[in-house]
């Protein structure tokens, strides 16, 4: 096969920041003297008592601590706002797109200053204090983001739950980190469809203590019930407040927020993520892989419960004093152009979304995309899974009129900021791949024993030294995060990726080697899937595989096995997708179910999963060695049964 390059253009090598050679330049820097580069780079944000250390980092088994910028001190929220008002008082900060394109708000920064200042005080007048928990179940609206920073504010920290989560998720982390506010919406509106958020609340707030006071945000004329003394309408509550709060002076090394995310075992974790760092890399990595200029329009289309979207719609691109677009839509709504409506109505120049949602339009065809103008954009970027060479080259061609870079950018809610991509002045593009390490990222490919791979090489994705914006520990589990991401490799984070690295040097991402998938870029513990699944009546046992699919990149395939005396049938299958979007949310819906007398186990009991795997991918007719099985007879029941994945 030939090999696709999109070499740089003049033209965006004329606008970059960055060219070939200072990536190099910087690059070697970045890595051969980190305390320098990052001593240096530091510099963009404001500090309230500058630092004077730079990296105090180890990865070694034990004894793993990572902490950057440590004597410093500083404020987010003074950080993505206060500092940018002596020249941006006027300038939109945010602007708001609502689901229903009649809608749209500009929010100037000082406009955003005001309103998060009052949040702040809101909270504050409520016992919101430095270091407390605040969960937020908030739609795609402006407060969204005034939360977050309002937390900042105060020194408080902040975990997002999507609101696409289950009462039963929300409350599993509400209790997980204990936090005693929640902030959220009456309703959420998305795709002309409302979403229950309050009534989410109510339910969850009844299967975990604690939660003291709950801000309600008016997203539409629904009525919910209001219990007094807990909940209180944030329209009300701002009233009562001004708009001064002066920003809490927090250390670098201080929490900023905690956000839940999927592993292979056992419950999400809670990743957790410290302040100066992760703002540092953030803001870096904003302005650099996006080419991110004054005045420019940017929008990434995720949700703020991602982290996507707390590193860039909210941090990075605040910190940058750039304006960021809020979406509260979908693609489809009211018609399968949005996106570039949106991109025309307000001049889009730098726009991000996921593999997912460019395969979906693509589906469509060009001419939804083609009566729209686009002229406004200048790059694209795409994050969340492997794009395919085809996806990504629609994107370029029919969207960006084979007139933008596409920027792929490899990352995890562990890494706190993108760690490979292309930076659009200095790297040649080669569709599929992610391509080179941001500054200060050292990436290494290791075998199953965990030896090194040089040179073009396949095999496991491991960073082989800290950077600023890394996660620093599981929420009140430091042991978990050293196991998880520490023991497998000792010496090196592991990621629980696969990758491919060739004679240029470029990372092609081949996807999870664990129990993880990823679906339409959200990632899915199988345990979390399966636990699930075990807990309805009629179930006895579950395991859960991902398998290719075309649009999600992969799809959840579930065997089940019943109780006793159970029938299969479709009814059941129906109420089995049914009972796991309640459990957890819509998007560990099962896509497929089989129903399977048995699973192919050990003598010692363990699920072989990689035969349900190639079950489920249909490759059934290379299924390995299967003379280890307990039982070998069901796999032939398993392979005669296999559901069709289209
Ligand atoms: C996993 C992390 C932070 C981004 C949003 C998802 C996959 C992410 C890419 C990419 C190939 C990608 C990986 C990674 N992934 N971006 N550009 N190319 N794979 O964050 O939910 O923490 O998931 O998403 O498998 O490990 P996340």
């Amino acid at each position: 096969m030939t090999e696709i390059i999109h070499n740089v253009t003049d033209e965006w090598a004329k606008r970059a920041f960055i060219d070939q050679k200072t990536y190099q330049e910087w690059y070697a820097q970045s890595v051969n003297d980190p305390d320098a580069f990052w001593g240096e780079h530091g510099k963009r944000l404001d500090w309230f008592t500058p630092y004077t250390k730079v990296k105090n980092t180890s990865f070694e088994p034990g004894n793993v601590s990572i902490r950057w910028f440590e004597d410093g001190t500083l404020n987010v929220a003074h950080n993505c706002i206060d500092r940018h008002l002596p020249h941006r008082a006027n300038q939109t900060a945010i602007i708001w797109e609502g689901d229903d394109p009649s809608e749209s708000r500009h929010i100037t920064y000082q406009e955003l200053h005001d309103r998060v200042a009052e949040l702040a005080n809101v909270l504050r007048n409520r016992g919101v204090e430095k270091g407390d928990r605040v969960t937020i179940y908030l739609p795609m609206i402006p407060e969204a983001a005034f939360a977050m920073l309002a937390c900042a504010r105060l020194g408080a920290v902040h975990s997002l739950v999507f609101a696409g989560f289950s009462p039963d998720s929300l409350a599993s982390r509400i209790e997980d980190c204990g936090s005693k506010f929640v902030i959220t919406a009456n309703e959420g509106l998305r795709g002309g469809r409302k979403v229950p958020l309050k009534a989410n609340v109510d339910a969850a707030l009844k299967r975990v203590s604690g939660v003291e006071h709950v801000v309600v945000v008016r997203r539409t004329d629904t009525d919910v019930p209001m219990e007094p003394g807990r909940d209180v309408w944030y329209h009300e509550a701002i009233e009562q407040v001004t708009s001064e709060c002066p920003p809490v002076e927090v250390n670098a090394e201080d929490p900023l927020f905690i956000l839940y995310t999927s592993g292979s075992t056992g419950k999400p974790k809670g990743v957790l993520h410290t302040t100066g760092g992760y703002l540092v890399y953030a803001a870096i990595t904003h302005q650099y892989v996006f080419d991110y200029h004054e005045g420019d329009v940017y929008w990434c289309t995720a949700d703020v419960g991602w982290v996507t979207g707390h590193s860039y719609i909210v941090y990075g691109p605040l910190a940058n004093g750039a304006t960021t677009l809020i979406f509260e839509g979908v693609p489809t709504y009211p018609d399968i152009s949005r996106f570039w409506q949106v991109v025309d109505k307000h001049n889009v120049n730098i726009f991000y979304t996921a593999p997912t949602a460019i395969r979906s339009l693509m589906q469509a065809g060009d001419e939804p995309v083609k009566k729209t103008s686009r002229a406004s954009l200048r790059l694209l970027g795409s994050v969340g899974e492997p794009i395919n060479p085809e996806a990504w080259e629609w994107y370029y061609r029919v969207v960006g009129d084979s007139r933008c870079p596409v920027v792929d950018t490899w990352w995890q809610t562990e890494t706190g900021g993108i760690l490979i991509a292309p930076l659009p002045g200095a790297t040649a593009l080669k569709p599929g791949s992610a391509t080179l390490p941001f500054f200060g990222v050292k990436p290494g490919i290791v075998d199953n024993e965990g030896r090194p791979q040089e040179g073009a090489a396949e095999g496991n994705l491991v960073i082989t030294d800290s950077w600023p914006g890394q996660m620093r520990s599981v929420y009140g589990d430091h042991k978990r995060f050293e196991e998880t991401y520490f023991a497998t490799y000792p010496g090196c984070y592991f990621t629980g990726d696969g990758a491919r690295r060739d004679a240029d040097g470029y990372y092609w991402i081949t996807g999870r080697v664990d129990d993880v998938i990823n679906v339409s870029g959200h990632r899915m513990g199988t345990a979390e899937v399966e636990s699930a699944l075990v807990a309805h009546a009629k179930v006895s046992e579950a395991a859960v595989v991902g398998y290719p699919h075309d649009i999600k990149g992969q799809g959840i395939y579930a065997y089940v096995t019943l109780m006793e005396g159970e029938e299969p049938s479709d009814e059941l299958r129906k109420e089995l997708v049914a009972w796991v979007r309640r459990e957890i949310g819509p998007i560990a819906s099962p896509d497929l179910i089989q129903f399977a007398p048995g699973l192919p186990k050990t003598r010692s009991g363990k699920i072989m999963r990689r035969i349900l795997r190639k079950i489920a991918e249909d490759e059934f007719g290379n299924l390995g060695d299967t003379s280890t099985l307990a039982d070998p007879t069901v796999v032939d029941d398993l392979v005669n049964n296999r559901q069709n994945r289209h």
